[in-house]
């Protein structure tokens, strides 16, 4: 078991397979020239399997792939049949561009559910927020996950002025159509334009769902990001993801492997543990795991609090979102 000094226990792994995308969203990746990692400083496909199974062997269960964008990268394939044969509950986060080339590896891979980032249902603001084209071929794509028997949630970051418009939008669209969409609070990351008065909070979320729908709570996992909500008769239902005023911390069961094999112990944390240059030596990789997450924070990486008024991007000691994976 992968215990913290707060007695919390991990069992969940989220690893990126890139820094790379296929979109530039403004608030996940630097507007200054942002350097890609290059190839051959990221974990190899079966680099990436050897530390999966560290971590399998110390209890985790579950493996979410994220990126940038995780089915940008060619081998994303092999890497998806490579982690398919652990027993884990494995699954990914995409921005949905692609799904239509890997569905039938995501089917062999018995991939059960998949979250999508979609910040709006509008084809002019989502060229505006992904700088690029693509809204149409992503509609597509989650329809055909929902055609597979996948399931789909939809994650959308709100941000104040930009998209807080379309919150009944999207709670309208879980009628007919089994999605569960979870609104995301803005959080700030290195270089990313994020202001405290951008931050659309879980209260102010839920006030503007009262005004269209009445709706109930619904029960989440232990160890949820999410707080659920079923407006009754829709298909599909609604949820807050509130790092920012209702950070979940207490709960947390997260670890993160980053494209070029740094362990980080929480979303936040500055400090970072390099797994990969660990398991090229042979080093005692599932030592240097452990270490790790004892130092991890009690919450939010010991950066902020949940009064995050006074944050300033400048002052955070992280990397951009693209390369961590979220
Ligand atoms: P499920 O396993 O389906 O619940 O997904 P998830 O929420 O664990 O992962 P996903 O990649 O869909 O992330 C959704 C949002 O939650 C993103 O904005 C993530 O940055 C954020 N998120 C995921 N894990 C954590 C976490 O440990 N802490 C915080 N603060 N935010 C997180
Ligand atoms: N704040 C909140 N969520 C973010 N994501 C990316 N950047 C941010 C941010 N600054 C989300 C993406 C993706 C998930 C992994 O993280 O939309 O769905
Ligand atoms: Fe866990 Fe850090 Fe996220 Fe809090 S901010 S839930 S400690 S990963």
């Amino acid at each position: 078991m992968i215990q913290d000094s707060f007695n919390r226990a991990h069992n969940y792994l989220r690893i990126s397979l890139t820094d790379h995308c296929n979109l530039r969203c403004f608030y996940c990746m630097p507007e200054e020239d942002y350097h890609f990692t290059p190839s051959s400083k990221l974990m190899q496909a079966d680099e990436i399997e050897s530390l999966a199974k560290v971590f399998v062997n110390l209890g985790v269960n579950k493996i979410r792939l994220t990126g940038g964008e995780p089915l940008v990268r060619k081998d994303a394939a092999d890497i998806i049949n490579r982690l398919a044969k652990l027993p884990v509950k494995l699954t990914l986060t995409s921005n949905g561009s692609r799904i239509h080339e890997f569905i039938d590896v995501l089917k062999n891979a018995n991939i059960g559910s998949i979250n999508i980032s979609l910040d709006t249902l509008n084809a002019e603001k989502f060229k505006l927020i992904t700088r690029r084209d693509g809204y149409d071929q992503i509609l597509k794509n989650i329809q055909l996950l929902l055609n597979n028997n996948i399931v789909v949630k939809i994650n959308a970051v709100m941000m104040k002025g930009l998209n807080d418009n379309e919150i009944n939008d999207f709670i309208g669209w879980t009628k007919d159509t089994p999605v569960h969409v979870r609104f995301i609070e803005f959080m700030p990351f290195t270089g990313n334009r994020w202001t405290s008065n951008k931050v659309f909070t879980w209260q102010e979320i839920m006030e503007v769902a009262a005004q269209r729908f009445q709706f109930e709570k619904i029960s989440d996992d232990p160890n949820d990001t999410a707080k659920h909500y079923r407006v009754p008769g829709h298909a599909g239902t609604f949820a807050v993801i509130s790092t920012m005023s209702a950070p979940f911390c207490g709960t947390c069961n997260r670890m993160r492997l980053a494209a070029d094999g740094k362990m980080k112990n929480c979303l936040f944390s500055k400090q970072e543990t390099d797994l990969l240059t660990a398991l090229r030596n042979g080093e005692d990789v599932e030592k240097l795991i452990h270490e790790c997450i004892l130092q991890k924070a009690e919450a939010l990486g010991g950066q902020f609090t949940p009064d995050f008024s006074h944050i300033e991007t400048q002052t955070i000691q992280n990397r951009s979102m693209i390369a961590i994976g979220g």
